[in-house]
């Protein structure tokens, strides 16, 4: 039997950084991506899991917004450590307790600045050069009840140089997205889960 732990990653758009994960876990000893669940049904990363051969499946927005439901889900798939990449919806109280330690999010900007509900994509970089700031970057933490304020694992800068635009910084934090948040993830969940499972 498959003894490896069992991770799903939420995503509800592109899902490049899901593809770097579900990569960086296609042979890998002791974790695997088991499950991508999306709430948008024609989200590309279901064709990405597709391609990595990843169970995938697309929630309903009542399922998840509803704790028990989800945490039903999770459970029915023995998941043990979940990854929001690029997911839009606030993940339950019921879930995040239940999951407390074992939820991380990645968020384009320098948290806690350019964060909060309503923040993502690129009206976070619009922002950001909006309020002329000299540095950005990404954030990778865990998740706690309220949008992106949960404890800071890592934060990696770059400069917004005067010429910027919201494009090109989200070109520029995107790549520092793919250069990380695969191997934190991975240093993340090896080091919470391998205590809780057999
Ligand atoms: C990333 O910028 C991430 O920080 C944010 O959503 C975006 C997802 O991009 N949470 P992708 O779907 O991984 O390409």
């Amino acid at each position: 039997m498959d003894k490896r732990i069992r991770i799903a990653i939420y995503a509800s758009g592109g899902g490049s950084n899901a593809g770097i994960i579900m990569e960086r876990f296609k042979q890998h000893k002791i974790a695997q991506v088991a499950l991508v669940v999306s709430d948008q049904p024609g989200a590309g990363v279901l064709a990405l899991a597709k391609q990595f051969g990843v169970e995938s499946l697309v929630a309903s927005k009542s399922l998840l917004a509803d704790g028990p439901e989800m945490l039903d889900l999770m459970r029915s798939k023995e998941i043990d450590f979940i990854v929001l990449a690029g997911y839009l919806r606030k993940i339950p109280n019921e879930v995040v307790q239940v999951f407390s330690g074992r939820i991380v999010n990645i968020h384009p900007s320098l948290l806690p600045k350019f964060g909060g509900k309503g923040m993502y994509g690129m009206r976070v970089h619009t922002a950001v050069v909006a309020a002329q700031e000299k540095e950005s970057g990404m954030t990778i933490h865990f998740v706690n009840e309220n949008y992106d304020e949960g404890a800071i694992i890592m934060q990696v800068r770059c400069s917004v140089d005067p010429s910027e635009t919201a494009e090109s910084l989200q070109k520029k934090v995107l790549q520092l997205e793919h250069l990380h948040y695969a191997s934190v993830v991975e240093d993340v969940c090896l080091k919470t889960v391998t205590g809780n499972v057999d």
